[in-house]
């Protein structure tokens, strides 16, 4: 028998990226007006989403978690955090979406889990039948006799990689913060887990999952990583076999039985990698990010500039147009510096209180049309439509990104400059993309009447929806 044609309509549809806590706060919950985005806040927002002609949102984290990492250290995948209010909210955003015909993506974070998740707590017991749902190693020591880490693997975020925890009298793996264990792939019964996990919200409404860091899940081997300046372990990690049994397993148990799809967060990816990860007959994704693109500037992935030529960027973009039957295309998103301050003119053209000039406005039109003209889904981050710009930071204390800290933290170590130092984070930090939404000229750019978790811009009053749905042709 014929098998069914399926209708793909994530290709027929442009994404929206909402991080929730600078969308919009809401007056209505328990925490009126605490100046933290939360679903509320985003359901009264659906309307304009909708005019933008965006038919799916992906959701940033929502679940309950201590936000060392701004939701990317879960604590219960089954519950919403406070701050963004409560399931039955949750529930909503999914009816009023749909009502629109609008879908719901959600963000899966399955690498690691906070250190607050009921299963390390319990893991952190070596008797404890979850012991196993992490990554616990006894550790070396030195020619002196001290405790050492069991290798020299590097993170994510500049910090160490391992973690020795008094209670257990072991190290435990974390490639980003410490208060983000890795899970253990090898162990079945945490592949059990994250399946339950994606049947829930799949269930509840969700139409499919941004995959987080989707390529390192599965730790091949624990063995010393070649000297990296970036970072170090990777060949022990990135897309290994075991990576993609995981994926198909996912898939086929859970994905399949779903209309939905995935686009994996896929990092240090190469052609290569990407043709196993979402080729079409392989079964694991449906499509993924790569960073090649905006690291045409950068030294070592982000953080350190070098000079940008705009032919190398069409060198990227084409070997990736050429090289992938279908690609997630973006520019932006909550990791990166906002587009028109890193590729345009935004910051070179501005007026002391942050008035922008004209070139401003054509780089992010242009950015735009550049972006429009690509082959693959397109996903608009939370503001790239109206041209939001890099934030003007004043100081390392106004950051709350754990990833610059950690960078401030590992530059000092290597006794760089106070200057230097400021003037890359500032540059590169996360920060820049999260600060809140600009709807109008309003307090605090009509995000929220209490003060917002991070600065607003001090542009909001010439960069905001309102003015622009009046003076400009909307994106
Ligand atoms: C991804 C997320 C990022 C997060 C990291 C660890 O890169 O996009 O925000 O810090 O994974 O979960």
């Amino acid at each position: 028998m014929a098998e069914k044609i399926k209708y793909m309509w994530w290709k027929n549809n442009i994404v929206y990226q909402i991080y929730p806590r600078s969308f919009q706060d809401s007056a209505e919950t328990e925490f009126p007006n605490d100046g933290v985005g939360d679903i509320p806040g985003i359901i009264s927002r659906l309307d304009k989403i909708k005019e933008l002609g965006a038919g799916i949102i992906w959701l940033s984290p929502v679940y309950k978690s201590p936000d060392a990492d701004n939701g990317y250290d879960i604590s219960d995948y089954y519950s919403i955090n406070p701050k963004f209010r409560t399931m039955a909210d949750m529930e909503m955003l999914f009816c009023e979406a749909n009502k629109r015909g609008i879908k719901i993506i959600m963000d899966l974070v399955i690498n690691h889990t906070s250190d607050e998740h009921f299963w390390f707590q319990e893991s952190r017991n070596p008797e404890n039948p979850y012991r196993d749902f992490y990554i616990w190693q006894p550790g070396k020591t030195d020619k002196r006799g001290r405790r050492k880490p069991p290798n020299n693997w590097t993170g994510f975020f500049m910090g160490d990689t391992w973690e020795y925890d008094e209670k257990s009298g072991e190290y435990y793996l974390h490639l980003f913060d410490k208060k983000q264990p890795d899970l253990n792939y090898k162990n079945p019964k945490v592949i059990e887990e994250v399946k339950n996990i994606l049947r829930f919200w799949l269930d509840k409404g969700a139409s499919g999952f941004r995959c987080d860091v989707i390529n390192i899940i599965y730790k091949t081997s624990l063995e010393d990583g070649r000297k990296s300046l970036s970072v170090q372990g990777l060949e022990h990690y990135k897309s290994q076999e075991g990576n993609h049994a995981v994926l198909r397993e996912l898939r086929r148990d859970v994905l399949d039985k779903y209309d939905c799809f995935t686009v994996g967060e896929t990092v240090f990816v190469d052609l290569e990698d990407a043709r196993l990860l979402c080729g079409e007959s392989r079964k694991e994704l449906d499509m993924l990010f790569f960073f090649d693109h905006l690291e045409v500037d950068r030294v070592i992935a982000r953080f350190i500039p070098k000079r940008f030529y705009a032919c190398k960027l069409l060198e990227k973009m084409t070997k990736w147009q050429q090289g992938l039957d279908w690609n997630a295309v973006y520019l932006e998103n909550h990791d990166q510096t906002r587009i028109v301050s890193h590729f345009g003119a935004a910051e070179k053209d501005r007026a002391s209180d942050g008035k922008p000039g004209i070139l401003w406005q054509r780089s992010a039109k242009m950015l735009a049309l550049f972006q429009l003209t690509l082959r693959g889904t397109l996903f608009i981050y939370q503001g790239q439509e109206i041209g939001m710009t890099n934030f003007d930071f004043n100081s390392i204390d106004e950051l709350d990104d754990v990833e610059s800290h950690g960078l401030n933290k590992l530059m000092k170590k290597f006794l760089i400059p106070a200057f230097l130092r400021w003037k890359w984070i500032k540059a590169s930090s996360r920060d820049n993309a999260r600060t809140p939404m600009q709807w109008d000229d309003g307090d605090n750019a009509g995000f929220s009447k209490g003060k917002p978790w991070l600065g607003v811009n001090r542009n909001y009053k010439y960069i905001n929806r309102a003015l622009q749905k009046k003076i400009l042709i909307p994106f």
